[in-house]
């Protein structure tokens, strides 16, 4: 725009705010085409899944490389290795339609966050995983076919999935079901029986903050030396940045940019000791 012009538009207070206004409003105008989109295409309501942008691959690589004390290649590979499992692919999209819950699925799996939460299991080679809430198991057998993987390599691992919804947990079937369990009921009651060693901690069930940090509070005397906590709420609540500040770990923040979607994506945070 001409110097003058502009000089002349900020001395008018209605130009000028009209001006500031339009300006901060195309930061957003892009997603009312993606929400509209997405309305037409996609079946989902509830727990939305989205492909994460290249360039945030690369920083959830970098992240993980520091808290696993790998190196960026090694986890670009694992998440590579995901991204080309066409087994697993094709094993969630006969799961989704067999479940008869295809209406409020789609057919294109999009792992989001979930590519370090495989990531953190190739890496680490946990003897136990533990995911507080599992919804249709998505997370579950994703985590699952990274200790079936860590298996052929001759590390054994077990998963163990928590959830109130006794119908959840459907995609951990067939061969990922020799890895992994679902626990249900109330998760807080389930972790509070729990007598194994926890390697790796996800938290993503009832996201209310002070539920929690209860579930944290519960599983401190049940981690391993090394172990790893992962919170999926951490967008919404610091209870894991507080928790961490508690007891000494260290904590990290991942905020995901999904590709394409109006979602703003989720925060997840790792809490871990240096090793
Ligand atoms: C956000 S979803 C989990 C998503 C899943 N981790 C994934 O990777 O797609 C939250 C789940 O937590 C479960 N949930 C809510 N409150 C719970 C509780 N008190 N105990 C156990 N599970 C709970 C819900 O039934 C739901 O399936």
């Amino acid at each position: 725009m001409n110097k003058s012009i502009l000089r002349a538009l900020k001395r008018v207070w209605i130009l000028n705010f009209t001006r500031r206004v339009t300006y901060a409003t195309s930061y957003f105008n892009s997603k009312y085409g993606q929400i509209l989109s997405w309305g037409v295409q996609s079946n989902e309501d509830t727990n939305y899944t989205y492909h994460l942008t290249e360039s945030n691959k690369d920083y959830l690589a970098q992240l993980l490389a520091h808290i696993l004390q790998s190196d960026y290649a090694t986890i670009r590979g694992y998440i590579a290795e995901i991204e080309n499992d066409q087994v697993l692919r094709q094993h969630i999209q006969t799961g989704i339609i067999q479940s008869g819950l295809a209406r409020f699925a789609d057919q294109d799996i999009r792992y989001g966050k979930r590519l370090g939460w495989y990531a953190v299991v190739r890496a680490l080679k946990p003897k136990i995983v533990v995911e507080t809430g599992v919804d249709k198991g998505l997370g579950s057998v994703v985590l699952a076919a990274a200790l079936l993987k860590n298996k052929e390599e001759g590390f054994t691992g077990q998963f163990y999935g928590t959830d109130i919804n006794p119908e959840a947990g459907y995609l951990l079937s067939g061969v990922y079901q020799s890895v992994g369990k679902i626990l249900y009921g109330d998760s807080i009651e389930t972790l509070s029986k729990m007598n194994d060693k926890i390697d790796f901690f996800i938290n993503d069930s009832d996201h209310s903050a002070d539920y929690e940090y209860r579930e944290y509070q519960i599983i401190k005397d049940k981690l391993s030396d090394n172990a790893i906590i992962l919170g999926d709420n951490a967008h919404v609540t610091d209870k894991l940045s507080q928790f961490s500040i508690e007891q000494n770990r260290d904590f990290l923040y991942f905020q995901e940019q999904p590709k394409s979607h109006w979602y703003p994506g989720a925060g997840n945070g790792f809490s871990f000791t240096r090793r």
